[in-house]
C-alpha cells in the first residue's frame, strides 16, 4: 500500500499496488474529473508532482510523449509503485453540490432479456446489495470472476437500487450475445459524470441508438419527481424501431409538465436539423449527448459551431471495450 496525497486537497489516501490511483481516489470520495476508465477519453488527465508510477499501459495516443514527459498521466491507467503526489488539474471541490455516489462491488445476476428491437437488448440485472447512482451513470460487467469487463449507462431509475435495467447493443462476437438468462455477473460502480445537474439552466439530452440508455434513466426519474427546468430529449436512430422506449418516453412527456420528448428516425442529418431546431445559437442551456463516439465527436462540433459553452456540453462516448488505440 502507499500513500496517494492530492495538493489540492491537501489530503492523504492509502492506494494499494494493484489498484489504479483513480479508483484509489473514487473508492475515498474523492471528486476528480474522469470518464470512460479505460484510457480512451484522456478525461483523468492530471499531474503527478512526485513518486513513482507505472502508466505503461497509457496510449501515447491518449497521452502524448511530452505531456508524460510534463510528468501529466492518465489516472484510470497509473499504479502507485511508490508514495505519489498528485495535482488534480481541475479543482476538485463539490462545485455543483452533488455528492457523488462512490463506486462499489455488487454480485449480479441477469434475469431478463427482452429485444427492444434486432438491435437493442434491455437487461435486467438482479442485485445483492443496493446501487445507489445518479441518473446518467454507468456499471462496469464482467462474468464471475473475470478480468475482463464491458461498460453500460444504466437505463433505470435510480429508485430502483436492486433491479438496475441496460440497454445493450447487440454486437456479432459481443460479450452478451447470445445472452443467457440467470448468468452469474460481477458489477462495479457507479461511474461516470455525465449526470443531470441542477444548475436551473434548461438541459437538453441528445442521443443516438444505445446512447439513449443514461437518458432513460433521466427521463424516467423526470418522470417521478418535479425538476427546476425544462428538459428537452432529442432521440434519434437510423429507423423507428431503434427508438428504445419511445412509447414510454412518450407518455412521461405528456404527464410531465417541462419535459419535451422529440424522436428522430433517420439519418445523422436529420438529426442535425433536429438539434439545430431545439437549441437557438449561443442559447445558455446543458446539454448532454451519449452514443457511438462518432456521433457524439459529431455532435460536440456542432454544439461548439452554434457558440454552446464548451464547460455545459457534457458527453458520454460509448467506447468499445479492448486496447486503446
Ligand atoms: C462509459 C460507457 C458507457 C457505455 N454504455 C453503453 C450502453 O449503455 N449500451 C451499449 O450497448 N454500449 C455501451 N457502451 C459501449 C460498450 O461498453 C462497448 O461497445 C462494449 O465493447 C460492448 O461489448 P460487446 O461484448 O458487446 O462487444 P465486444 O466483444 O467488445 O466487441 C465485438 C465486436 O464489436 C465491435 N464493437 C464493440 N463495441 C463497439 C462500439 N461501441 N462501436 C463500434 N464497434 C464496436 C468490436 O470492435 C468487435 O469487433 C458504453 C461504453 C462506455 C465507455
Ligand atoms: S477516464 Fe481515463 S482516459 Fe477516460
Amino acid at each position: 500500500v502507499h500513500k496517494l496525497t492530492v495538493t489540492n486537497l491537501g489530503e492523504t489516501f492509502d492506494a494499494a499496488e494493484d489498484e489504479t490511483m483513480l479508483d484509489a481516489l473514487l473508492r475515498n470520495g474523492v471528486r476528480v474529473r474522469y470518464g470512460c476508465r479505460r484510457g480512451k477519453c484522456s478525461s483523468c488527465k492530471h499531474l503527478v508532482v512526485d513518486g513513482d508510477y507505472d502508466n505503461s499501459a497509457a496510449s501515447a495516443y491518449a497521452l502524448l510523449e511530452d505531456e508524460r514527459e510534463a510528468g501529466m498521466t492518465l489516472l484510470c491507467q497509473s499504479y502507485p509503485t511508490s508514495d505519489c503526489t498528485v495535482e488534480l488539474l481541475i479543482a476538485p471541490g463539490d462545485e455543483d453540490g452533488v455528492r457523488l455516489p462512490t463506486p462499489q462491488r455488487h454480485d449480479g445476476r441477469i434475469t431478463e432479456v427482452i429485444e427492444e428491437s434486432t438491435q437493442l437488448l434491455s437487461i435486467r440485472l438482479a442485485l445483492s446489495t443496493p446501487l445507489r447512482f445518479l441518473p446518467g451513470q454507468y456499471l462496469e460487467l464482467g462474468s464471475r470472476g473475470a478480468e475482463e469487463t464491458r461498460s453500460y449507462s444504466i437505463a433505470s431509475a435510480p429508485m430502483f437500487v436492486r433491479r438496475p435495467q441496460l440497454l445493450v447493443h447487440r454486437r456479432a462476437g459481443g460479450w452478451l450475445s447470445p445472452a443467457t438468462g440467470a448468468e452469474a455477473v460481477d458489477v462495479r460502480g457507479p461511474f461516470g459524470a455525465m449526470y443531470l445537474r441542477p444548475s436551473g439552466r434548461r438541459a437538453v439530452l441528445v442521443a443516438w441508438t444505445e446512447g439513449v440508455a443514461p437518458m432513460a434513466s433521466i427521463a424516467r426519474y423526470l418522470g417521478m419527481r418535479p425538476w427546476s427546468a425544462p428538459v428537452t430529449l432529442l432521440h434519434g436512430a437510423a429507423e423507428a424501431e431503434e427508438l428504445a422506449y419511445s412509447a414510454e418516453f412518450a407518455a412521461i412527456a405528456a404527464r410531465t409538465s417541462g419535459f419535451e420528448y422529440l424522436p428522430v428516425a433517420g439519418t445523422e442529418r436529420v438529426m442535425t436539423l433536429a438539434l439545430n431546431e431545439a437549441i437557438a445559437p449561443g442559447e445558455d442551456v446543458d446539454v448532454y449527448v451519449a452514443g457511438p463516439v462518432g456521433f457524439c465527436d459529431r455532435t460536440l462540433f456542432i454544439l461548439e459551431a452554434r457558440g454552446i459553452e464548451p464547460t455545459h456540453i457534457y458527453l458520454e462516448r460509448f467506447y468499445p471495450a479492448g486496447a486503446a488505440t
